[in-house]
């Protein structure tokens, strides 16, 4: 990396192109989901390296259910796999969150994801929340829910309702992102942090999830660092 680095303090990434990737090499499409795990892993790794504080990875958006039946089921088997092992890398300075709708996943894999969000993991250098069966609207939706209730209750008064309570009630607990990072060559959000992303630098990249390095990361940062942030100012 050259000097003059920026990092950011929330990376967002799109997990993006490992059906393409499989197909490619002949392979089943879960065959991809499966690199693509092991390189989510890799760049987490990568992250607390570089004292990055927050990384969200699209892992299965509320539109992915649209997919075969095998092809979820090779998703889900791979997260039940990934909690596990996770587990036993306990003092890795790696809190992991979820963020999304957890209500339709069988109970087994939600009780693997309460014990990994409770999970003793020392000091934290990075924390990374997963999106899994997450929307942006969905998330957007599901505040307004929850500050209506308040309102309902009389608790609340509309007028009353502010920026700061919405974000408050989103899956996400963390800043806003300050860099979104989308392989595979697409150039789109796809429902991926909506509201979060108000602000964000984009870096679409050509590279295919499965082959994407710390390299490529390194390269997302710097081209980052070069971005003139206004925010609306001058
Ligand atoms: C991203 O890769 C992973 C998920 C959406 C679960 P894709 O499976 O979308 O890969 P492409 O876009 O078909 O190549
Ligand atoms: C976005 O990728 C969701 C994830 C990477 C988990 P998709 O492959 O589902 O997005 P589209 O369909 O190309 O927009
Ligand atoms: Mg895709």
């Amino acid at each position: 990396m050259t000097d003059k680095i920026i990092l950011p303090e929330h990376i967002g990434i799109i997990m993006d192109g490992n059906g393409r990737w499989a197909k490619k090499r002949g392979l089943p499409r879960n065959m991809g989901h499966k690199k693509g795990a092991e390189v989510f892993e890799k760049i987490s790794r990568h992250c607390r390296d570089l004292g990055i504080k927050y990384l969200t990875v699209y892992a299965f958006s509320t539109e992915n259910w649209k997919r075969p039946k095998e092809e979820i089921d090779g998703i889900m088997n791979l997260m039940r796999s990934y909690l596990k092992n996770m587990q036993k890398a306990a003092g890795d300075h790696i809190a992991v969150r979820f963020i999304g709708d957890r209500t339709p996943f069988d109970e087994d894999i939600k009780a693997l994801i309460e014990e990994a969000e409770n999970a003793d993991i020392g000091e934290v250098i990075t924390t990374v929340q997963i999106a899994l069966n997450y929307g942006g609207r969905d998330e957007i939706t599901h505040a307004v829910k929850e500050i209506a209730k308040k309102a309902a209750e009389g608790s609340l008064s509309p007028e009353d309702i502010t920026e700061d309570m919405i974000s408050a009630n989103l899956y996400s607990a963390s800043p806003e992102a300050d860099l979104i990072i989308r392989p595979s060559g697409e150039e789109r959000l796809s429902n991926f942090l909506l509201w979060e992303s108000a602000y964000s630098e984009f870096v679409f990249m050509d590279v295919l999830w499965p082959d994407f390095t710390e390299k490529d990361l390194d390269a997302a940062i710097e081209e980052y660092s070069k971005r003139n942030r206004r925010f609306g100012g001058v």
